[in-house]
């Protein structure tokens, strides 16, 4: 049993007790995705399985054979940062950066959710485009805490980046 990670394949542990952000952090040495609550509740867990956003501290480890996982180490194109993460940089979108890795992971997979027209809790109109206003980017980044109160410069990223289309 295999998955696949940041394009690598890696055997599945034998322990299917074990959750898949403890296979990445503690098997695979992946220390960027970060260990927060470990019960769905901040955010800093997100990796992305298949382009969609996921708490991996909720998830199961062997759920995921045969699926490809991006993590945040997964994002950079050699020595070139992601753009959001270049963004994050220029708009000071963290302090400590413990949640950072989640709030990139967590807005690229939001991103592909707004294109698929996938509406959030304040969306006027469930069948309209999506327009992703700062309120509905706040909305919808909600499930990422940031304990150093660094939104304003988080969305002003996700802003930035998401008018320029490099999100993916
Ligand atoms: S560590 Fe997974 S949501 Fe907090
Ligand atoms: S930058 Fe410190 S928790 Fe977000």
């Amino acid at each position: 049993m295999s998955l696949h990670i940041n394009g690598s394949t890696v055997s599945l542990p034998l322990d299917t007790r074990v959750s898949l952000l403890d296979f990445v952090r503690d098997h695979l040495q992946l220390y960027g995705t970060k260990k927060g609550c470990n019960q769905g509740a901040c955010g800093a867990c997100t990796v992305l399985v298949d382009g969609e956003r996921i708490l991996s501290c909720l998830a199961l480890a062997v759920q995921y054979e045969g699926r490809s996982i991006t993590t945040i180490e997964g994002l950079a194109n050699g020595s070139a940062p992601h753009p959001l993460q270049q963004a994050f940089i220029d708009h000071d979108g963290f302090q400590c950066g413990y949640c950072t890795p989640g709030q990139i992971c967590s807005a690229i997979g939001m991103a592909t959710e707004a294109k698929r027209g996938v509406p959030s809790y304040v969306s006027d109109d469930l069948a309209a485009d999506v327009i992703l206003t700062r309120d509905e980017l706040r909305e919808r980044m909600s499930g990422n805490l940031c304990r150093c109160g660094a939104h304003n410069g988080i969305i002003d990223a996700i802003r930035e980046i998401m008018a320029a289309e490099t999100l993916e």
